[in-house]
């Protein structure tokens, strides 16, 4: 992508206020044009250096960089209130962060390789450097820092998501369009002020994002699911499906990810859960786990996962590759989506059935959403156990009837009886998870399927969650055995594992 396209036009970049709706609807409909093809960087410096002069007078005489120390200096109003002051300031901001990039601009040269990220940011440090010395510019340290990463992360980067991308302590971020970006933080979701200049600056970033991916999003494809190279996971839907804007959905990828350790900290779970849960894993039963979005069940299959014995050949496969297990042994597979004629797509339910031929001792599924279902039962019924995957779910019982409707996907004529007959049979545990409201993700169920009795599948719970109240919004509770021991405890026997028998609730603590 040339330097020009990254950016947008000069003009998209400081006269995106005189653009009427119409040509903006226009630069929306087009993503990736966005003027890629305007002009020379010469034209963009004559352009840009009248603009430059007429828009400094609107901004008060001492130009944006007064304003941007003293609010409203330059607009002779009462000061408005704290949120209008803060408007003014980043508009301040924006302003003279569009005057300095484009300058920028014009001056890099536009052939210059994208590619090596380190010699690019030397380049772009020296001509800002320069650019701020020309227009006498002078701003303090912590400003021009400021301006710099800003500006870099436009040309470099993702713009002004660049900044939560870095963050830590973020974990999601969710761009409703231009005006709006939300993220997650310790399980909560904020409004932040980042905000983009108009749909097409969204655009312009979406399609960095994507394009490198061999990916492609437009009007007639108007949905992209993928994975960042970092393995952030991402989701971006544009107008006319989006109603808001462009909106941008990324699951950041954690470097370190989240071991039983941390969800027994979390109160996700306890030590006790922690061992029966390694006993059922070694113990070979097939294990679904259900929640709701974004409840934790990709975390859960990873720590559970974790627990598969390093000698076993584990083939995994899922539509954004979110998994990161620790075994040697790992064949790793990811679904593809069709290409522009429609050809090409290698489905979940395509890995499922082709898995089976790879020898695998253990197969996970990411996810099961539809027709896979089927497959995903037949391998955990014949010879594969010892399976797991997640499904959307909204408890234990609700799994149940989501795997029936996902086993009619895949489109046979088959009874109702036999796929239940089916799932009876394949899934041995339902471990499902809820996201609560003060954020926490809490294991709400770890329940046994039977069997069958008639027509009806037989569940039993193992463990409940409890909850006890509520302390400063923070939801007090835990998880609980019901006193039930499972039935399928009798097959652990075959693999050498015992559990303490306190651990189904026959402590003292529960008999008092
Ligand atoms: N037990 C937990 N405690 C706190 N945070 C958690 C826990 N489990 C997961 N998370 C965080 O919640 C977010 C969502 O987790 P995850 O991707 O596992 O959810 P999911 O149910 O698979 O979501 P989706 O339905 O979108 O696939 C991640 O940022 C993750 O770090
Ligand atoms: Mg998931």
């Amino acid at each position: 992508m040339s330097l020009l396209k990254r950016l947008g036009t000069t003009q998209d970049l400081t006269g995106n206020s005189q653009k009427s709706p119409n040509q903006q609807q226009q630069g929306t409909q087009k993503p990736g044009t966005g003027g890629g093809g305007q002009g020379k960087p010469a034209g963009g410096t004559g352009q840009q250096s009248s603009q430059t002069e007429q828009r400094d007078p609107q901004s008060g005489g001492s130009g944006e960089l007064g304003a941007l120390r003293r609010p409203n200096i330059g607009t002779q109003q009462q000061p408005g209130t704290a949120q209008q002051q803060q408007q003014q300031k980043s508009d301040n901001f924006n302003d003279l962060k569009s005057r300095i990039q484009n300058r920028l601009i014009s001056e890099l040269d536009p052939r210059m390789d994208l590619g090596n990220q380190e010699e690019v940011r030397r380049t772009v440090e020296e001509t800002f450097a320069s650019v701020l010395e020309a227009e006498h510019i002078v701003l303090t340290r912590v400003e021009r820092m400021r301006l710099f990463e800003s500006i870099s992360a436009e040309i470099l980067g993702y713009g002004p998501i660049e900044p939560l991308l870095k963050d830590d302590s973020v974990s999601e971020v969710m761009v409703n369009g231009p005006r709006q970006t939300y993220v997650e933080r310790a399980g909560r979701l904020e409004r932040t002020d980042v905000t983009f200049q108009d749909d097409d600056h969204v655009m312009r970033v979406i399609d960095r994002i994507v394009s490198p991916l061999g990916r492609r999003i437009d009007e007639s494809s108007p949905m992209v699911d993928a994975r960042l190279p970092d393995g952030s996971r991402i989701n971006a839907v544009i107008p006319p499906i989006s109603l808001v804007g462009p909106t941008l959905t990324i699951r950041k990828f954690s470097k370190d990810p989240l071991t039983s350790d941390d969800l027994v900290r979390f109160g996700t779970l306890t030590p006790e859960i922690v061992t029966f849960l390694k006993a059922c894993v070694e113990g070979r039963l097939n294990i679904i786990v259900s929640g709701g979005t974004g409840s934790g069940k990709t975390t859960m299959l990873n720590v559970l996962s974790s627990f598969i014995p390093d000698d076993e050949r584990i083939v995994t496969m899922e539509n954004a590759a979110e998994l990161q297990l620790r075994q040697d042994h790992v064949v790793t597979l990811e679904s593809r989506p069709a290409n522009i004629e429609g050809k090409g797509e290698v489905s979940i339910q395509d890995l499922v059935v082709n898995s089976l031929r790879m020898r695998p001792d253990r197969v996970v599924v990411g996810e099961c959403r539809s027709g896979e279902t089927l497959d995903m039962l037949q391998a955990m019924n014949t010879g594969h156990d010892g399976s797991l995957t997640t499904v959307h779910s909204n408890g234990p019982r609700d799994t149940l009837s989501r795997l029936e409707t996902m086993c009619l996907m895949a489109g046979y004529d088959l009874p109702i009886r036999a796929i239940r007959e089916q799932i009876a049979s394949a899934v041995d545990l339902i471990l499902h998870q809820s996201r609560m409201k003060d954020g926490s993700r809490r294991v709400t169920y770890i329940t046994e399927v039977q069997g069958m009795e008639g027509d009806v599948i037989v569940l039993q719970d193992v463990f409940t969650f409890e909850q006890t109240g509520q302390e400063n919004g923070k939801i007090i509770g835990s998880i609980k055995p019901t006193g039930i021991r499972p039935k399928f405890i009798e097959r652990f026997e075959s693999h050498s594992i015992y559990l303490p028998p306190n651990i189904f609730g026959t402590s003292y603590e529960r008999m008092f």
